[in-house]
């Protein structure tokens, strides 16, 4: 943990440049030319293309250790899945020994060739995988090598738990995309922003021996569900789940009245599952408030100002789509905030996965180097893909009288982009609107479109969620089934009958 700003302390742990540079600047030619023509050629050359081997050795540029790694990295991103699927280094080995296809979910066939005929669109989850064609363009400067002894202690440098290189790339593209002051701050890493929602309500909490009522954690209604599950599974001492905003009345705001302690908000803003770019509803009668900020970034929201709150959470799993790697990060104003969520970070998991830390390292840097550069801009890649799809559904659901989405407020402007920019948010918060369809995701599963029911979030079964961060193949499901939903609706509009 370290506050912004310690360019000086970087550049002391920066390693000499020695005889060794010569090496390491051709292995890195020698990978990056690799993977290029990886990126350029058709997927049939692709399955000759194999490191060293066409040139009895002459190419390996002094690769020794790596080279199987690369092969076998290269080998699997070469298998045809036609476009559906993808095989994966650890992926179940079949009859001959290799991992085969996983293919997307309306997808099978041993190269996920065959599409299946009305299958159900799946738009449960926030599985960010609307970026993997982002980094599959740029797969050279996100891959990164591994050796067999990288970081095998507890610590990194200086005995720590987080690395200082990757603190200074998290500065820098909070600078560069405007969306959060870091000079002020101290970073936190978790293992997901999962992680952090505890480790910050125990960091923000009295101590148990204070002998005060435990605090109590409370999020506006409709909320992401985690701060209530967490707060309720962990049970502290320290802090208890108090319910919604709404349910915590004027009186017992403060401290001391209504039987409990003093209140912990969190703020989701843009809100998971609405969208909004929410404010504290509790203001000044919170004892403290925690913003999560997943969804701010140029992806799906317009950046009117860079955050500048005493706790916030960020995490990588949406503005890089890396939510398997598992890691977050809080920005925290005050030392012993920050102190005491790292002191449960390090209690819970040692700090954060150090292999996790070296990728996260490639992704940022590739980030910060691609940011305004046109279509190498993630940022710029990720909005222009939420914008269709977002306009695409909202085209297709106007058409209906049974289900609406939220009202999305257009032309904001943005600091990142410099310009006005139309909605682009990570999910679509649907109301069904017939006072029959009680249960709207009932209702949609029925359409063959699975969605996240608002009672999870406490916002009441009239709602429910679609996520619209999946893969291309999901989102086109989706749409086919929304526009049979639709279609199917005015058809018994013009019948006078109902067949849903
Ligand atoms: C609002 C919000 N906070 C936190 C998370 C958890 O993110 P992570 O993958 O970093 O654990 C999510 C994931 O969907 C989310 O939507």
């Amino acid at each position: 943990m370290e506050p912004a700003g310690g360019g000086q302390q970087q550049q002391a742990r920066r390693p000499p440049a020695g005889p060794g540079l010569l090496v390491l600047l051709c292995s890195s030619l020698l990978l990056n030319a690799l993977f290029v023509a990886h990126h350029l050629v058709s997927p049939s050359s692709r399955q000759q293309l194999r490191l060293g081997d066409d040139d009895g050795g002459g190419s390996s540029c002094g690769l020794t250790w790596s080279l199987q790694a690369a092969r076998d990295a290269e080998a699997v991103v070469a298998v045809n899945c036609s476009g559906h699927g993808q095989v994966f280094l650890d992926g179940v080995a079949g009859d001959d020994g290799r991992p085969g296809c996983e293919c997307n979910t309306c997808f099978r066939g041993p190269d996920c060739s065959l599409r299946l005929p009305n299958c159900t669109a799946d738009a449960d989850s926030g599985n960010p995988l609307f970026l993997e064609p982002y980094w599959r363009r740029h797969a050279a400067a996100s891959a990164v090598v591994v050796s067999g002894w990288h970081r095998m202690s507890y610590t990194t440098t200086d005995s720590m738990f987080q690395s200082v290189e990757l603190e200074q790339q998290i500065y820098r593209l909070h600078r560069a995309v405007g969306n959060a002051v870091v000079d002020d701050k101290h970073v936190v890493f978790a293992a997901g922003s999962m992680q952090l929602i505890n480790a910050l309500v125990y960091a923000l909490s009295p101590d148990a021996n204070a002998g005060s009522p435990p605090a109590r954690v409370v999020a506006a209604s409709p909320y992401y569900p985690a701060y209530r599950t967490q707060t309720e599974m962990f049970d502290g001492r320290e802090y208890v789940w108090g319910g919604t905003t709404a349910q915590v009345g004027n009186a017992s705001r403060n401290s001391t009245a209504g039987g409990g302690g003093g209140l912990i908000e969190f703020v989701t803003s843009p809100n998971n599952p609405d969208a909004q770019l929410r404010e504290s509803a509790l203001g000044s009668s919170a004892a403290a408030v925690i913003y999560d900020r997943a969804y701010y970034w140029p992806h799906f929201t317009h950046i009117p100002a860079p955050a500048d709150e005493d706790v916030i959470m960020f995490t990588m799993s949406k503005p890089s789509g890396h939510a398997g790697s598992r890691f977050g990060w809080a920005l925290i104003r005050d030392e012993k905030v920050a102190a005491k969520a790292l002191a449960y970070v390090q209690n819970n998991i040692m700090g954060a996965s150090r292999d996790t830390q070296l990728r996260m390292l490639g992704i940022v840097k590739a980030m910060v180097a691609n940011i305004h550069a046109g279509k190498d801009d993630i940022f710029a890649f990720g909005y222009d893909v939420m914008r269709a799809r977002w306009s695409r559904l909202s085209a297709a659901v106007s058409r209906s009288r049974r289900i609406s989405l939220q009202e999305m407020a257009p032309d904001q402007y943005c600091t990142y982009f410099k310009r006005v920019r139309d909605p682009s948010p990570a999910y679509a918060w649907v109301k069904c609107e017939m006072e029959e369809d009680e249960d709207c995701h009932d209702m949609l599963l029925k359409a063959n479109i699975i969605t996240r029911t608002g009672v999870t979030y406490e916002g009441g079964s009239r709602y429910t969620r679609i996520s619209l961060l999946k893969s291309d193949d999901d989102f086109d499901v989706l749409m086919d089934r929304v526009t049979e939903f639709v279609n199917a609706e005015k058809d018994d509009d013009a019948s006078g009958s109902s067949s849903m």
